[in-house]
């Protein structure tokens, strides 16, 4: 076996999870990350016999049974991630029941996974029937994003747009759009199933006054996307109360998208 603490997916775990608290994204134990792993590495690591625990799932994952994912701990902060992986992560398989996982490494004192899995999981099953390569699940509180959903509408629409005007390159990053839900409770099903519903149709999701959500191919993918939605909304930020002289127009993101050949949401432009 090979040992755990080099591991490619421990490695970038451990990074990601420094850059977004350094960023200021996730205070305290803000945030949660999830990321399906690659079945031919991770044997290479773990014997897949060998089960800790088993921790009930609270709901149905069953299209995602027997994959394995590494998940960060309920409560745990990503500021302590990098010096302890052991406590703070954990790598689970959905069992083949799909109710519960099995603990194959990690949550060494006691923990389990985080309190959004069923936010996580069910947007891994929403994303996997639209692309079957995605792998990252990220939730996080970006400073500017929140700020922005206490002072600019919550609707998908005006919501997409408004970041799309703040810099030229966010129509070609997230040409799909910003899904958005409304303040709900979190760590609930509930919630989990609003989120998965609509990453059913965008990468992106925003949950009013509290943060986001991103999915990708890759950590870089599922985090660039938050990073890009982070910044158009610090520009928003910066710029909400001043008088607006120039922005990009509607003709402008057309012809962006269509350079770039992105497939995007055409019902957001008013045109
Ligand atoms: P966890 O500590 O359970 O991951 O919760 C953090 C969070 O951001 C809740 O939305
Ligand atoms: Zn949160």
């Amino acid at each position: 076996m090979k040992d755990m603490m080099n591991a490619p997916f421990v490695v970038e775990m451990r990074k990601l999870t420094a850059n977004m608290y350094r960023l200021g994204w996730d205070e305290r134990n803000g945030g949660n990350i999830s990321y399906m792993l690659d079945e031919d590495t991770v044997w290479e690591y773990l014997k897949p016999d060998e089960v800790i625990r088993t921790i009930p799932l609270g709901f149905d994952a069953s299209a995602v049974a027997g994959k394995v994912f590494i998940v960060t701990g309920t409560g745990k902060y990503f500021k302590n991630v990098d010096d302890d992986p052991e406590t703070n992560l954990g790598i689970v398989r959905i069992a083949a029941d799909g109710v519960n996982a099995e603990l194959l490494w990690g949550y060494r004192d006691g923990g389990k996974f985080t309190s959004e899995f069923p936010a996580h999981l069910m947007s891994h099953m929403a994303r996997l029937s639209v692309d079957p390569a995605n792998r990252v699940i990220i939730h996080c509180h970006p400073t500017h994003v929140l700020a922005m959903n206490y002072v600019h509408e919550l609707e998908e629409k005006s919501f997409t747009h408004t970041l799309w005007e703040m810099c030229t390159e966010c129509i070609v990053v997230f040409p799909d759009g910003v899904g958005v839900l409304p303040w709900m409770l979190c760590g609930t099903n509930s919630i989990g199933e609003a989120t998965a519903e609509k990453m059913k149709e965008f990468r992106l999701v925003v949950w009013g006054m509290h943060g986001i959500y991103g999915a990708g191919k890759t950590i870089d993918e599922a985090f660039g996307l938050i990073e890009t939605v982070e910044k158009a909304a610090q520009i928003y930020m910066l710029t909400a109360h001043l008088p607006r002289i120039n922005t990009i127009r509607d003709e402008e993101m057309v012809e962006l998208a269509e350079f770039f050949g992105v497939n995007y949401r055409r019902d957001f432009l008013n045109l």
